[in-house]
């Protein structure tokens, strides 16, 4: 495999003689599907409304997309800012809570941002810490220090248990996802690079496969991490050592949240972020 295609793709390609058109699953046609795909999925939400309970102050999303997190956490009355990389993303978020004076929504890079204020919780849903590759997370804790309140929590989630040794697996699989006429078929292909150190995942909709055709392919590329390197990267970066919680989810240990404060501070307890 060499960029964003996985081989299985390529082959399924080959087969009828049509070309990939790859398109970041978060950006135009993707930032649509990722919706549609993930939209109605509650996990994590339970959890990020009791440290936004257990705080007090303005909350930052970061990579919130289309607001699974942010949408629950302004209807629970607080003042949240979203940053994501795609407007395409935030533009769902927009619609969901037009004009909203609790939400701003702010196109910007976790890797490098600037807001006017600090926040009281900073929050990144999803795994999406996975999206930024070793040199880059570094530079997403800096950022985070630099706009947490005094107190603040930063608070992000984790694949763990059975959940991350399956993204370790290269997977090829038929799913069906909800479409403006009902479901349709995505083929999803996951292939763990060399290295071992990321996935590519691609989804292409299967009514699309046909002869000499152009075909859209929707990728991501994520880092297999788990909660041990991300523990110490944090203390590396100068917060504390992380509480490690589950979030509640049909299977125990799924995801995982990691949750700490600016070394020194007295940040939430265990209990805060159960109830
Ligand atoms: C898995 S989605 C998570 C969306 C949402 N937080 C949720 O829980 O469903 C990942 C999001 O990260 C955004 N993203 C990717 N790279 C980013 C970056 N460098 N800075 C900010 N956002 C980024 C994508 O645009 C996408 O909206």
């Amino acid at each position: 495999m060499s960029g964003p295609i996985t081989d299985a793709v390529t082959a399924r390609l080959a087969a009828v003689g049509a070309d990939a058109v790859p398109q970041d699953l978060y950006s135009g046609t993707g930032a649509d599907f990722y919706e549609r795909l993930v939209g109605p999925d509650r996990a994590e939400i339970r959890e990020m409304l009791a440290l936004a309970r257990a705080t007090d102050g303005a909350i930052l999303d970061i990579a919130a997309g289309s607001g699974r997190l942010t949408v629950p956490l302004v209807r629970s009355g607080r003042r949240v800012t979203a940053i994501d990389l795609s407007d395409d993303m935030l533009s769902h978020l927009r619609r969901r809570l037009p004009g909203h004076g609790m939400l701003e929504c702010v196109v910007a890079d976790m890797r490098d941002f600037s807001l006017r204020e600090r926040f009281a919780l900073v929050i990144i849903g999803a795994t999406s810490i996975t999206l930024l590759d070793d040199a880059e997370r570094p530079l997403l804790y800096a950022a985070v220090r630099r706009h947490l309140a005094p107190g603040g929590v930063f608070a992000f989630t984790v694949a763990g248990g059975a959940a991350a040794a399956s993204l370790a697996v290269p997977r090829d699989q038929e799913i069906a996802v909800p479409g403006p006429d009902g479901d349709e078929t995505y083929l999803f292909s996951q292939q763990v690079q060399d290295d071992g150190a990321a996935r590519i995942v691609n989804w292409v909709r299967a009514c699309d496969l046909v002869r000499g055709a152009a075909v859209t392919v929707l990728t991501s590329r994520l880092r297999l991490l788990d909660r041990h390197v991300l523990a110490r990267e944090l203390v590396d970066a100068g917060f504390a050592e992380p509480t490690i919680t589950p979030v509640r989810t049909d299977r125990p240990d799924d995801i995982l949240l990691l949750r700490t404060t600016g070394a020194g501070s007295p940040g939430v307890t265990d209990a805060d972020a159960r109830q």
